[in-house]
């Protein structure tokens, strides 16, 4: 990292940082100085393309929720994140070379895991994202910007995948011609969330919109889940793309590109756990319709990212980075065999869904 001393003078830091963390996105350090401890972030400026409104949504939804912690009687600094302004009273440092720099408070004796050993951890992860959407449940999400445009507008997914399949540049959709028929065959999926959105149907709330496990810091004595990080991505959105994400990925059995499909499926003791998790936080905020539309949100969100796995490599791996040729097909697959193995579980799903309700 350049000239990192001058970034951390102008947050009136005098110290050294180190690496921190396993974040895939941002360079993440920690800075352990005599006023505390801090995390330092520099801003992947080629994924978030503009710093400034970033920070404006981060800005507001984080006040919002520590607020919201305030009236609990809880503790912001360890609950949520928290800025650090720079002396000039700035959410952003940015450097000569064009880098853009932020700073939080360091949430203390905390671990991240990256795949839940147990449902339990996954149970405890969901309550924190339950949490976290019942602490937003009054934010006017409209108010955020939309970071990344049509993010999980699967109606635009669609129409950009059939594009990717009609003009077929790399001449590669004969050989997934299985997968392609898959995708277009359940076109129906496409508008369940985003058709409900638009009628009315079911509430734009605020959306992390990266509902994995090691977005969530545990308590190193507890295993409490206590603090949701990486609002990067917070967006006006359904809660049901956060709930159906977390399933998509957490509650799979096989990393995202597993070759042998035999291993991929949804494990529905996970699924359960997810459930569980979250409808017990937002019991009084969710909605009836919101949660009649639980089981088939992970579907949706499998279905969606595996049409951009398969147009990305349609398109010649132009938007996903691969290790190897076809990986962005592998990873299709992945996907669509998650899509068909939640079609065959939807019964248990909703019986699920249906039971934990009639707990809460
Ligand atoms: N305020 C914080 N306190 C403690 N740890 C943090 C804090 N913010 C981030 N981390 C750690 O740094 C990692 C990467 O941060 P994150 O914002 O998720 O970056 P990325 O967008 O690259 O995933 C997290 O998984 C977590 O372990
Ligand atoms: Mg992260």
């Amino acid at each position: 990292m350049s000239n990192v001393k001058d970034i951390l003078k102008r947050f009136n830091i005098d110290n050294a940082a180190r690496a921190y963390g396993d974040g895939h996105i941002n360079d993440t350090y920690l800075i352990e100085a005599s006023s505390g401890k801090y995390i330092l972030q520099k801003i992947n400026t080629a994924v978030f393309n503009n710093p400034y409104e970033l920070m404006r949504n981060i800005e507001r939804v984080a006040s919002f929720m520590a607020e919201e912690i305030k009236k609990e009687g809880g503790d912001p600094r360890r609950e949520t994140l928290m800025l650090v302004k720079t002396a000039d009273g700035e959410n952003l440092a940015r450097t000569e070379d064009g880098g853009f720099y932020r700073m939080y408070y360091f949430v203390e004796d905390t671990v991240t895991y990256q795949a839940a050993e147990r449902p339990e951890q996954f149970y405890n992860a969901a309550k924190a994202f339950g949490v976290f959407q019942k602490r937003l449940a009054e934010f006017p999400a409209d108010m955020l910007s939309e970071i990344i445009p049509d993010f999980h507008n699967t109606v635009k997914r669609f129409a950009d995948f059939s594009e990717a399949v009609d003009k077929d540049i790399m001449g590669r959709a004969g050989g997934v011609l299985p997968e392609i028929e898959f995708a277009l065959s359940r076109e129906n999926i496409k508008n369940i969330i985003t058709g409900a959105i638009d009628r009315g149907e079911i509430p734009l709330r605020v959306t992390h919109n990266d509902t994995k496990l090691n977005n969530v810091l545990f308590d190193k004595k507890t295993d409490e889940a206590i603090c949701v990080v990486d609002l990067d991505t917070v967006m006006p959105g359904s809660l049901l793309y956060d709930f159906g994400d977390g399933i998509r990925y957490g509650a799979s059995s096989a990393a995202e590109d597993e070759k042998d499909l035999t291993k991929v499926f949804c494990r529905l003791d996970y699924f359960e756990a997810f459930a569980k998790g979250f409808l017990e936080e937002l019991g009084g905020v969710i909605t009836e319709k919101e949660i009649s539309l639980m089981p088939v949100s992970g579907q949706i969100i499998a279905y969606e990212l595996g049409m951009r796995f398969l147009g990305d490599y349609l398109n010649g791996d132009v938007y996903f980075k691969t290790h190897y040729p076809a990986q962005n097909l592998d990873r299709a697959r992945t996907q669509f065999k998650l899509v068909s193995d939640m079609e065959s579980k939807m019964s248990e799903m909703k019986d699920i869904v249906n039971r934990l309700t009639k707990q809460n």
